[in-house]
């Protein structure tokens, strides 16, 4: 548990970055098998699909997804269709977001935008094919007892579609240069950000097979590192540089966006991230020590500068 607002040291055996560095390997060569070349006609949209899926992202919603499987015994090979599944669609959502008609930016992931190298037209197809990629890549994960290509299908569609991840992003344009309440603000984090980290952790657990006591665990970690991970977000954009980020910093305080440091601050910012990572370890409680790595990805994500 975090303690006071700062991490009380646990220092297990486990080692993330070992874990980090393996994991974003494996993932980086699956989706190189799953995604059509770059010689593959058409030749532009595949380019672009790859440039951005290779651009460099931390592979943060991957590493939860395994982190999970493994929680519940699961393994790494079964899980890694829904691992790149879910990262297509993390890189279609961040390819459409920085559009000029969404939040007009330049750089993502330490390089020029999307639309920035192929133009708007195949840049928007580049995300529209992402995001089915996602489903035909899923669709190739083996199926379980307990869940059925059809669970899998429902919880990627419902996390991403216009209840969830879409309708927040609504939410987040429509919010711009209003004055939200903190209500307001965290019913587009929900949607925008935290359903598909939730859907990320629960797939992680089906893909191991996992019971209902432990899917229910996992959803309440889920959402509550959805929500911390777009606090942090919003605190990064005020307080790191572009360099640091890899994408525009300060672009939030610019279009006056809903942001948590905006509406209450960078410190209670900082506590409401600490006490949503707090609620995501006491969801853990269940695997009696063997969610080791999402312990640590869950502390990462807290402290994380970049
Ligand atoms: C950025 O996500 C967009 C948000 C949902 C806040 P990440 O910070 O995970 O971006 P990448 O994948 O590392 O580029
Ligand atoms: C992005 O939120 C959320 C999605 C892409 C769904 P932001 O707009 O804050 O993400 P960044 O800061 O551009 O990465
Ligand atoms: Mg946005
Ligand atoms: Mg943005
Ligand atoms: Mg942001």
């Amino acid at each position: 548990m975090l303690k006071n607002n700062i991490m009380a040291a646990q220092h297990s055996p486990f080692d993330l970055n070992q874990f980090l560095a393996t994991r974003t390997a494996a993932v980086n060569a699956a989706l190189n098998q799953f995604l059509p070349s770059e010689k593959t006609k058409p030749a532009t949209l595949h380019k672009a699909m790859r440039y951005s899926l290779f651009a460099g992202g931390k592979r943060m919603r991957p590493a939860v997804l395994l982190a999970a499987a493994a929680a519940c015994g699961g393994q790494a090979a079964d899980a890694m269709p829904l691992a790149c599944a879910v990262e297509c669609i993390h890189t279609y959502s961040l390819i459409h977001d920085d559009l000029p008609a969404m939040d007009n930016d330049d750089f993502r992931r330490g390089k020029p935008t999307n639309h920035k190298i192929f133009g708007e037209g195949i840049a928007v197809l580049a995300g529209d094919a992402l995001l089915t990629q996602a489903f035909e890549i899923a669709g190739q994960a083996k199926g379980w007892p307990r869940y059925s290509h059809r669970d899998l299908v429902l919880e990627i569609a419902r996390a991403s579609g216009s209840l969830q991840l879409v309708g927040g992003q609504v939410a987040d344009l429509e919010g711009e240069n209003k004055k939200l309440s903190l209500n307001e603000l965290r019913y587009i984090h929900e949607r925008k950000t935290s359903a598909l980290l939730c859907c990320t952790v629960r797939l992680g657990g089906m893909s191991a097979n996992c019971t209902p006591g432990q899917l229910q665990a996992l959803t309440a970690f889920g959402s509550n590192i959805g929500l911390a991970f777009q606090v942090i977000d919003d605190i990064l954009d005020v307080t790191q540089t572009s360099e640091q980020l890899g994408k525009t910093a300060g672009k939030d305080v610019a279009v006056q966006k809903a942001t948590y440091p905006a509406i209450v601050g960078v410190e209670k910012s900082r506590k409401i991230a600490t006490q949503l990572t707090n609620k995501a370890f006491a969801a853990l409680k269940i695997f009696k020590g063997k969610a080791v790595a999402l312990e640590a990805l869950a502390e990462y994500l807290l402290k994380r500068d970049k």
